[in-house]
Formats: structure tokens, C-alpha cells, sequence
């Protein structure tokens, strides 16, 4: 089902390869994410400049945001190899261990998803990444013993959607944290104009900012959208996006002004009709739309908070009377003489 959500900011494999021609290599070609390019960029000259791996690096924030492409920079402005896995591809100690020794100098280990790592790997990765070593173990029971590896200097980047699901003791060997926010419009804007002209698809100012406005703050919907609007301007309009085509892509896709699609506007019709509006668990409102809970907090509620729509509260979640208004569903009208007795 995910798969055939146009608005759902993962990644897919048409993305994938898509992703790979339009990444930037370089700082200076990514667009967005001001701060944390400011300070990567003292982080990565220092480091250079003292003939030093840079330091670890962990990127947090929801996907589709381009922690993948900021790691390939990084290695890039670093002048050394980018290998990538993730937290579920190393399944065991050895796995990791396979990937540290093949490791040269200096080189950049991309982790995504890394707070799915298991306890054991976790284990091999505390003295990598604090002393460059490999401790194994050889043989079981009483004639077990340990040998300890010399391991290059390399930094790892690890990526993951909420820095909290992360281990403490793992959150605390990374020198350098960032978060990554969701882009403007603007910046989307600038993003797809970007995409098109590599891709070399037609497409106005309008347009591009038509689709950027629609696309929930996330480079890689931006992307999607434009693929299938360029299709819609192919069979239906004149071959290039405009404003017009890009309005007529986005409403046969379902797809609102505000970028919101059937889910989330289902999200908040299921809190607003069935628990007034909330405060309503997470884990039923996954049950009541057939989501799994993980999806609905790392997918649908940033965009949903960011345009204040939905709030988080101790007791649960809340849709916001803009979201009411959104939806064209009338908010109860609060009850003076009720409220006197709460
Ligand atoms: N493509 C996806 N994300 C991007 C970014 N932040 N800058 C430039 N191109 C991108």
C-alpha cells in the first residue's frame, strides 16, 4: 500500500535510481538545511586541515529529507570512499566487523535506519568508533578468548528518523548531531527546478513552485510529484508543467493544496468523527486506520504538526480547529456551563 502512496516520503526503488542521478556531490549544490551545511562545512575544513577522519556524525529527522545524500557529501568534500548499509542489513557482529576491516583510511560508513541495529552489533561498534579497534571473540565456553584488531580511522554517519529510538550509550559516540528539518517552499521550488533541468523536463516557475508547495516539505515527494506532473503535461497539456498541469496531476492524484492525500486527510477524519477531535492514542488511531504506529509518527505527523494541523499531548493526540477548517467540518461549539466543571 505504501508503495502506491504518490505523497509517502519513502523511499521506493524508481526513487532509488531516480535519487542516484539527481544527488548533489557537493555543500554548494544542496539546497536547504542552512545550518546544519554552515556548521558541517567549519566541521569538515578543520578536520581536513588537520590531516584528521572527520568525527561521527548522526543526522536525524523525518524521511525523504536527504540524510543519505548529506553522508555521500560529506565523504565527497572529504575526499574518501562512501560505503553505505543499514541498521537491518548488518544482522550480526561478523557482518560488521566485515564492513570495518575493509574500511581505508579515513573513510565515511553510512549506517541508515541505524537505531535498528541490534544489542550485539552495537557492542562491536562502541570500541570501533571510540578507540578504532575490533574486539572479537574466538571460541565459546572457557576457551573463548578476545583478540583485539587495529581498524583505520573512519567516521561514521549514522541516519535515523527520531534520534530518541537511538541506545544512549550509542547517541553519546557522536561528536557531531544534526538535525534536518522539513524544506519551504522555496527551497522545494529551487529543488525541482534543479531535478527538471537534470532530467530534462519543461517546467515553469509556477509549476515548479505549484508542485514544491504541494510536496509536505520533503525533497524526494518534490521529485515523485514532479515525474508524474511531467507525465499529465506529456499526455494531457503541451509538454510542459505549468501551474495548470500541475494543478490538474495533483488533483487526479488525490493530492490537496496543502499536499495532504487520502491518508492523512482519513487520519484526521477518523480523530475528528470518532474521538471528537482527541486526545486519542497513537496506537489506536493506527488500529482505526489500518497503519502501523511507526509510520504514523515518523510519515504523517511532522508534515500534519508542522502546518498545525495535529498536536501532540501527554494524553494523546489532537486535531487543531485549522485541521477542522481544512476538512470543512464544523468544531462543536465548547460548552460554557461544562467547561465552569472540568
Ligand atoms: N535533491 C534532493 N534533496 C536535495 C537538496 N537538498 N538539494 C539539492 N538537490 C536535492
Amino acid at each position: 500500500m505504501e508503495d502506491e502512496r504518490v505523497a509517502s516520503p519513502e523511499l521506493t526503488q524508481l526513487d532509488h535510481d531516480i535519487e542516484l542521478s539527481l544527488r548533489p556531490k557537493t555543500l554548494g549544490e544542496y539546497i536547504g538545511q542552512e545550518k546544519a551545511k554552515r556548521n558541517l562545512a567549519v566541521y569538515i575544513e578543520a578536520a581536513r586541515g588537520r590531516g584528521e577522519a572527520l568525527d561521527h556524525v548522526l543526522l536525524y529527522g523525518p524521511p525523504g529529507l536527504g540524510k543519505t545524500t548529506l553522508a555521500g557529501i560529506i565523504a565527497h568534500e572529504m575526499g574518501v570512499s562512501f560505503r553505505v548499509t543499514s541498521g537491518p542489513a548488518i544482522e550480526k557482529p561478523g557482518d560488521l566487523a566485515a564492513l570495518l576491516t575493509n574500511l581505508g583510511e579515513g573513510d565515511v560508513l553510512f549506517i541508515d535506519e541505524i537505531h535498528r541495529l541490534s544489542r550485539a552489533v552495537e557492542e562491536v561498534l562502541y570500541p570501533a568508533m571510540e578507540d578504532n579497534v575490533l574486539d572479537i571473540i574466538i571460541g565459546k565456553g572457557p576457551s573463548a578468548r578476545s583478540i583485539r584488531l587495529d581498524l583505520p580511522r573512519f567516521t561514521l554517519v549514522g541516519a535515523t528518523t527520531r534520534a530518541g529510538q537511538l541506545s544512549a550509550p550509542l547517541r553519546d559516540r557522536f561528536g557531531v548531531i544534526l538535525r534536518l528539518e522539513l524544506y519551504t517552499p522555496e527551497q522545494l521550488g529551487t529543488i525541482v527546478r534543479r531535478s527538471a533541468g537534470i532530467l530534462d523536463i519543461g517546467i515553469d516557475r509556477e509549476g515548479a513552485l505549484e508542485l514544491a508547495s504541494r510536496s509536505r516539505g520533503t525533497p524526494r515527494i518534490a521529485n515523485r510529484l514532479l515525474k508524474r506532473a511531467r507525465d499529465f503535461a506529456q499526455v494531457l497539456g503541451s509538454g510542459t508543467i505549468t501551474c495548470e498541469s500541475a494543478q490538474t496531476a495533483l488533483r487526479s492524484m488525490d493530492i490537496d493544496e496543502l499536499g495532504l492525500d487520502l491518508i492523512d486527510r482519513r487520519l484526521l477524519q477518523v480523530m475528528i468523527e470518532h474521538y471528537s477531535g482527541g486526545p486519542v492514542g497513537v496506537e489506536t488511531l493506527a488500529a482505526a486506520i489500518g497503519e502501523e504506529s511507526v509510520t504514523i509518527e515518523d510519515v504523517y505527523e511532522p508534515y500534519l504538526m508542522q502546518i498545525g494541523f495535529l498536536g501532540r499531548t501527554p494524553r494523546g493526540r489532537v486535531a487543531t480547529p485549522a485541521a477542522y477548517h481544512h476538512l470543512g467540518i464544523r468544531m462543536p461549539q465548547t460548552d460554557n456551563c461544562q467547561l465552569a466543571f472540568e
